[in-house]
């Protein structure tokens, strides 16, 4: 099939790149003059696992391409994918001023019968207002229809997740794009599920918001663990052998991040709320995910004291392993927590180390992970990257003033780290 994704970022880039792995042929739309030309000449703008080579593969066998003419790709494929931005507005309402404005664009390029489907994290109802948009500022008045046709892929596993999806939702307000939507769909074997426009619309942040309160209720568990000696991590797995249950988003952390589950919940409060709904339940998520930094930074300061003048190593800097995302990242407001408190930090990702450069001000970057602990009065593991269990803990615990390791990500076996001489404080173990 022709389809034309509009905007490169996460989702859009993955989404276009996949597409053509399965055999479509994809234009990817951006608006970033730079960012089309970087595409164009191979380069990637994200670090997500397997991308690189599937879009380089795509672009030389000519079914991926990308242009920054809107226009061009509404005119060349009958199925058009909105995959651009929706951020937080300063009050938790989500700004749609994108998603309005390439819906004037493709209204403005329609000739002919298009199916618009978007795939942005959206409020329920956002369909209807892309439809009454089109249908406004379409002056060809061609027929067109608009699909909810949410997106869950996580970063860092975005390929994988996108290539064997759990489940295809496709919401419609007519059977008539249905067809088109299951060919899209149909190499990828996955369920496909059809519903109406504002039930799709619902079941991404339903579904965002159940995993963020997932996370939550593990890191409350953890609280209780860590007031009784009992450990979180098996907890969860005895919880999780309950299929009802399940042990996925079932580990305990200094809380979650990223430019999705945060916004997302504050997003549905806010729907929720101007519907007449006092969602309480996702504020208490919130607020457990916000005490569980605190109670992070309480156990450093409860052992160090004070952190005026203390050198601190932090290892990991994006929200979370396998990506060089740092938006809304705990492991950066960790730092900027310890910073506040007057201690020196020592900071290493595998990757993310770039994007943090604009975030973290008079922090030294190391480029080895082992190397960070070096003349640190402790250390700190902020994101949850495997690489990091391969640590030279011998050689981390010499370099150490003193073996304080604090793990925010629960990486290693208690009993063993004590063994090798650590003082070792993790979450609810
Ligand atoms: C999330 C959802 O998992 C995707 O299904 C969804 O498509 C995506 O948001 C989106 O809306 O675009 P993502 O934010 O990329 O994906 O990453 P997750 O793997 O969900 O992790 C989110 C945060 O939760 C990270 O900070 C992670 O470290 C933390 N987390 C995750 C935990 O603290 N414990 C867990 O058990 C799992």
């Amino acid at each position: 099939m022709k389809l034309t994704i509009i905007g490169t970022g996460y989702v859009g880039l993955v989404t276009g790149a996949c597409f053509a792995e399965v055999g479509h042929h994809v234009i990817c739309v951006d608006n970033d003059a730079a960012k089309v030309e970087l595409l164009k000449g191979g380069g990637i703008p994200i670090y997500e696992p397997g991308l690189e080579e599937l879009v380089k593969k795509n672009v030389s066998t000519g079914r991926l391409s990308f242009t920054s003419s809107t226009a061009g790709g509404v005119e060349q494929s009958d199925v058009i994918f909105i995959a651009v931005p929706t951020p937080p507005l300063a009050d938790g309402a989500v700004d749609l001023s994108f998603i309005e404005k390439v819906a004037r664009e493709i209204a403005g390029a329609m000739t002919g019968y298009k199916v618009i489907v978007d795939k942005s994290t959206v409020p329920v109802r956002t369909g209807a207002k892309v439809a009454e948009t089109i249908k406004r500022y379409c002056k060809a008045r061609v027929d067109f229809d608009v699909v909810s046709n949410p997106e869950f892929l996580r970063e860092g596993f975005a390929v994988e997740d996108l290539m064997k999806p759990d489940r295809v939702v496709v919401g419609v307000r007519s059977q008539r794009p249905v067809q088109a939507m299951k060919e899209v769909y149909a190499p990828f074997n996955a369920p496909v599920i059809v519903t109406d426009i504002n039930s799709a619309e619902l079941i991404k942040h339903a579904s965002n918001s159940f995993l963020a309160l997932k996370i939550s209720y593990i890191n409350a568990i953890s609280v209780v663990c860590d007031a009784t000696g009992a450990n979180v991590h098996e907890v969860a797995a005895g919880m999780g052998m309950d299929a009802r249950i399940g042990r996925r988003f079932l580990d305990a952390s200094l809380g979650f991040g990223g430019s999705c589950f945060p916004k997302d919940l504050s997003a549905f409060i806010k729907i929720a709320e101007q519907l007449g709904y006092d969602f309480g339940l996702l504020k208490e998520v919130q607020r457990i995910n916000t005490d569980q930094m605190d109670r992070f930074v309480k156990k450093i300061t409860d052992t160090l004291w004070v952190l005026k003048d203390k050198k601190i190593g932090v290892l990991g800097l994006a929200f979370k392993q396998n990506t060089d995302d740092v938006r809304m990242s705990p492991a950066i407001e960790l730092c900027a927590r310890l910073q506040k408190e007057g201690a020196a930090l020592r900071v290493h990702d595998p990757k993310a180390m770039d994007k943090a450069r604009a975030l973290l001000k008079d922090v030294t970057f190391v480029e080895d992970m082992n190397e960070v602990a070096e003349g640190c009065d402790a250390l700190v593991i902020a994101t949850e990257w495997e690489e990091f269990k391969k640590l030279d803990l011998e050689r981390v615990r010499k370099a150490l003033s003193h073996p304080i390791l604090f793990d925010g990500r629960n990486l290693f076996d208690p009993a063993e780290m004590e063994h090798l001489g650590f003082i070792y404080k993790s979450i609810g173990r």
